[in-house]
């Protein structure tokens, strides 16, 4: 590892045209959070920068659903962005927004930069225009039928139906989606930046030099760089944006990812005087937290920008998640599918922390994943409440039923084998959350911690200081000395778990700071690991409840909300990224032959289907594999009433290992296709076979 003496860490900036949801959160901004907390525990020199992107066709495309201007679009949203990180304790050194006058110049500069050294080509070429919103249409602007599938609401880029890729050309009657007017083309000129002169340069740098990416990072830019970089034009036709510093270039602003990530150097600029510290010297460390949508911006074009441009650092590593699903379907923002994080507070105030737990220990970090309300449920009554609250309550309890409300001594004479165990695992704990974090894995470093509270539970029932006599006489019974040591060692540990929470849950390790009349020093990272950190005779406050039970009436509530906010999928595509990269490169890693024949795929038809009680989307099938009949959960409920699936044939995973779904145990798993709306359907044979047919 280098030895880097700062660490500069950005959040992508997030287009201010709708509020963030939790997929955001758990996407970029809380990893990026706990990064930067526990990086100040440990008292290094970092910043954390982030800000609204107000500029590109995402905000142009709301203003005009809304009925509004742009600047009316980005000022409500900046304003509603902002709020909800605050409150969700997202700690950012400062977020800025791209309307910002220091920004429109330094990203103003930037092009001229490289526009003066002769990078760019200018080129003339046809672009599709919508006469009646008079302004040209990305690709995805518009709409037609596919020629591959006949799918009449395919996208000029692709059509999500089939998965083929396609040009407006080839769409079968394109209409604009903005104002569903016939296209016609019209010539335009733009500025290329030479992509393909970066390519081998981009390689050496990340195939052979960042193998320590993310899989899915490093699976992303190998697909790009294998597939070969193109030209991509920098400049865009459109009235909003950052007008092309250029005589002649009336009606033109910079494309809105050329800008948006040079909005990391604006805010930093617009944070500290040292600005250039942190960008420009080569012993920092640069760290973007993104979501996958943004992997290419962050992993080749932009780092070609820094390139080009000369003297910028380029990023050490790139952390991007993957998507996080709500109760099984996708987030759609058009169908207002989405836990919306302002409505969660207005919902549950005070719980900030357990929504910060829920998605940290759930995070997409290697796969997408499934939030669910039960499981969130789940995880705040039987992790938050039953191990972490309980254990530092009842110590708490007990030092003031025991000791006279006083931190007891520790009489080393009697250590016995348990007190041993349990030093050593507040000692080691500290490495375990450390490294985890250091490699970006926060949903193990956050298990070590609960882990710790865990251990410290067992601990103390092990021990049972009320079972024992206690004596205020000297000297000191046995029966004293006991409880002594396992409460000294238990308020070790809970200032101990205090420090390890911080990054995680900031509130919490705040009001756990209360309870023992400690000051904020303690948290410092240092500390983390010692049995000294509370003074023997301090006392300390009664106890009170770090985390308070969430009720089903209040799950039942959030999952009915959730159903009836849906709305029918609109006309316009996703305003999350409406501006996709124009390859789609396959979003999961190469295998071997091997890996896929260890799959037992088979034919089987679905005998009976069931509903499961209490869980919307599983039904229990039965499934005559031909060889045998099976039990396999499915969460196809949403999708699927019972009746309409009976006597169908599906593809098996026959030998995926048993699992326990409900009470219900599973053995195996049927598969399905899922369009671009999140809707299931089958995949069977084009004719009825046998049953227990292998698929090879
Ligand atoms: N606004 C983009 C999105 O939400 C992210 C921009 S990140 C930056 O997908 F690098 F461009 F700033
Ligand atoms: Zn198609």
């Amino acid at each position: 590892m280098r030895d880097y003496k700062r660490i500069l860490v950005t959040a992508a900036l997030p287009y201010a045209n709708g509020p963030v949801h939790i997929g955001h959160l758990a996407g970029c901004y809380l990893p990026a959070d706990i990064y930067v907390r526990y990086q100040r525990a440990q008292e290094r020199d970092i910043k954390f920068v982030c800000g609204s992107d107000e500029h590109g066709v995402p905000i142009t495309i709301r203003a005009m659903k809304e009925g509004i201007t742009p600047q009316q679009v980005v000022d409500k949203y900046h304003a509603l962005i902002k709020e909800s990180f605050a409150q969700m304790n997202i700690s950012f050194d400062i977020y800025s927004r791209t309307s910002n006058k220091i920004h429109h110049e330094t990203a103003s500069d930037f092009f001229k930069k490289l526009y003066n050294d002769g990078l760019f080509e200018e080129k003339e070429t046809e672009q599709f225009y919508d006469e009646q919103a008079k302004t040209f249409l990305a690709d995805r602007y518009i709409v037609g039928t596919c020629p591959v599938c006949g799918n009449p609401r395919a996208y000029g880029d692709q059509c999500e139906n089939c998965g083929s890729s396609l040009s407006p050309e080839m769409l079968i009657n394109p209409r604009s989606a903005l104002s569903d007017a016939v296209p016609v083309k019209k010539k335009t000129k733009h500025w290329y930046f030479p992509l393909q002169d970066y390519e081998n340069w981009l390689k050496e740098w990340i195939l052979e030099g960042h193998k320590e990416w993310k899989n899915n990072v490093y699976g992303q830019c190998k697909s790009w760089l294998d597939n070969g970089l193109q030209p991509r034009a920098m400049t865009r036709d459109s009235n909003w944006g950052i007008k092309v510093p250029l005589p002649d270039a009336e009606g033109k602003v910079l494309y809105v990812w050329f800008d948006a990530p040079i909005g990391y150097i604006s805010a930093t600029k617009e944070l500290t005087n040292d600005w250039a510290d942190y960008w420009c010297k080569e012993d920092t460390k640069l760290v973007h937290f993104i979501g996958k949508d943004n992997i290419v911006f962050h992993c080749i074009i932009f780092p070609a920008m820094l390139k080009a441009h000369k003297n910028f650092v380029l990023p050490d590593n790139v952390p991007a998640n993957e998507f996080l699903n709500i109760e099984g379907e996708k987030v759609s923002t058009s169908r207002n599918w989405a836990v919306w994080v302002n409505e969660y507070l207005q919902d549950f105030p005070g719980c900030e922390d357990v929504l910060r737990y829920v998605l940290c220990s759930n995070a997409p970090e290697t796969k997408d994943n499934d939030f669910t309300w039960k499981d969130f449920q789940e995880k705040n009554n039987s992790e938050l409440v039953s191990i972490f609250g309980n254990f530092v309550n009842r110590t708490l309890v007990m030092m003031h039923k025991l000791c006279a409300g006083k931190v007891p001594p520790l009489h080393t004479d009697v250590l016995d084998e348990d007190d041993k165990f349990i030093i050593d695992q507040i000692e080691s704990a500290k490495k375990k959350v450390e490294d985890n974090i250091e490699n970006y894995k926060f949903r193990d470093a956050l298990f070590e911690v609960i882990d710790l509270s865990r251990k410290g539970n067992q601990y103390l029932q092990k021990k049972e200081p009320w079972k024992k006599v206690p004596s205020t006489q000297l000297p000191v019974t046995g029966d004293q000395k006991s409880i002594d040591n396992c409460l000294h060692l238990c308020l070790q540990l809970t200032a101990n778990l205090a420090i390890l929470i911080n990054p995680f849950l900031p509130g919490t390790a705040k009001k756990m700071l209360h309870l023992m009349k400690v000051v904020d020093k303690m948290l410092e990272w240092k500390n983390a690991g010692k049995i000294k950190l509370l003074s023997v005779g301090y006392s300390l406050r009664a106890p009170e409840l770090l985390f308070r039970k969430i009720e089903n009436e209040e799950i039942t509530a959030q999952v009915e909300k959730l159903k009836n906010g849906l709305v029918a999928s609109s006309q316009l595509p996703e305003t999350v990224n409406p501006e996709p990269a124009t390859i789609q490169p396959p979003n999961k890693s190469t295998i071997q032959y091997d890996d896929f024949a260890k799959l037992d795929l088979k034919v089987g038809t679905i005998l009976s289907a069931a509903k499961i009680e209490k869980a919307d989307k599983l039904l229990k099938l039965e499934i005559d594999l031909g060889f045998e009949k099976r039990i396999i959960v499915s969460g196809i409920a949403l999708h699927f009433k019972p009746e309409e699936i009976i006597g169908k044939q599906v593809a098996v995973v026959a030998n995926l290992a048993p699992r326990k779904m409900r009470g219900i145990e599973s053995n195996g798993m049927i598969l399905m296709a899922e369009d671009s709306n999140g809707k299931l359907h089958f995949v069977n044979p084009d004719s009825l076979i046998e049953n227990g047919s292998s698929i090879t």
